[in-house]
């Protein structure tokens, strides 16, 4: 008998091939530091570091804004379309290499226009990427504009502006970036106008605020799904609500951890989720920085919380089930998970 057991090869191998998608995903955090040099290189841009080794050794945080900052400063050596090309690249084929088919990224255009490089210079790379990983490697994605909750509604509005000649390359906008003191309701209005426009609302929540603002996302936002979510469980009453509406949550274990958001990965609360019947999915926010890709999220989690493997497979469907592909494709795709885990 094969042994699935969440430490073994066998394990590994299984979830490897396990078709998966991810939702929560900042193409700028799948910058690695040997791209970063090349794109430095290429655009004349002086690091403040002398070696790959020396960046990955900046990569100790204690929360999340000590990783946003770095994250900033790194994303400046984007500036080409070429740049945002490699960029989105590079990440596919780490997806497909661990057994992703589908991927909807997040992307900060603030963070580039801020810096004078146009938006559809952005756009324009991004689209490149996505459409080469879908044509040469199989994978299928879709794009989330997050707007920077640290900037202001305006700029937000602005921002938002800027994508109405590109709104049918986009799936949805979301929020992200320092959460506390930047509740939801500041950006209410600019997310309800993305609405009207059609785009599906996604929200930072519960990452390192407090349940609070899971209920302006949920109640006052009306989010289509919650990104990371995890203090929602210090308020039953929310967990109670988000279980009722089968809302998705995107939870990054690793990242969790590397901010500092759990002590250790064995208490995690991933499993909980999942037994308290919430719709969990797994994901590696900014994996360049939080040392791994999607399967290490899902095997690291694993081997710490002791995942069975029916938990990854209910996880594998939930990130279908949560997804923004059409409803067809969401019964194709997770038939392609049941038929998966049928044959192996
Ligand atoms: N931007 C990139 N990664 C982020 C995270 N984990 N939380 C908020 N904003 C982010
Ligand atoms: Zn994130």
């Amino acid at each position: 008998m094969t042994d699935t057991t969440s430490a073994s090869a066998d394990f590994a191998n299984f979830v490897r091939g396990l078709p998966k998608a991810e939702l929560h995903m900042h193409i700028e955090g799948s910058l690695e530091p040997e791209l970063m040099f090349e794109l430095a290189q290429r655009n004349g841009i002086t690091l403040p570091y002398g070696s790959v080794d020396e960046i990955r050794a900046a990569y100790a945080f204690s929360n999340l804004q000590d990783f946003l900052d770095i994250y900033y400063q790194g994303a400046g050596v984007l500036i080409t379309e070429a740049d945002f090309k490699d960029l989105a690249l590079a990440y596919f084929k780490r997806l497909a290499a661990d057994g992703g088919t589908h991927a909807e990224i997040f992307f900060d255009p603030q963070t580039h226009t801020d810096r004078g490089v146009a938006f559809e210079t952005v756009m324009k790379g991004l689209l490149a990427g996505m459409k080469e990983a879908e044509e040469t490697l199989g994978v299928t994605s879709k794009l989330i504009l997050c707007f920077l909750r640290h900037l202001s509604e305006e700029s937000a509005f602005e921002t938002l502006e800027q994508a109405k000649p590109w709104l049918s390359n986009l799936a949805g906008v979301g929020l992200d970036s320092s959460e506390v003191g930047h509740p939801p309701a500041k950006f209410a209005r600019v997310l309800q106008a993305a609405r009207d426009l059609g785009l599906k609302i996604v929200a930072h929540a519960g990452e390192e605020g407090p349940p609070a603002y899971v209920w302006e996302a949920i109640d006052l936002v009306k989010v289509d799904r919650i990104d990371h979510g995890n203090r929602a469980l210090e308020d039953e009453a929310l967990t109670a609500r988000l279980v009722k509406d089968g809302t998705t949550l995107t939870v990054c274990p690793l990242s969790n951890l590397k901010l500092c958001g759990v002590p250790s990965l064995d208490v995690h609360p991933l499993k909980t989720m999942l037994s308290l019947g919430l719709k969990a999915t797994v994901n590696s926010d900014d994996p360049a920085y939080f040392g791994g890709y999607l399967l290490e999220n899902y095997l690291a989690t694993a081997g710490a919380v002791g995942l069975t493997r029916e938990d990854v497979v209910t996880l594998a469907k939930n990130s279908f089930t949560g997804s923004f592909l059409s409803e067809t494709e969401k019964a194709e795709r997770v038939a392609k998970v049941e038929a998966y885990a049928a044959a192996h």
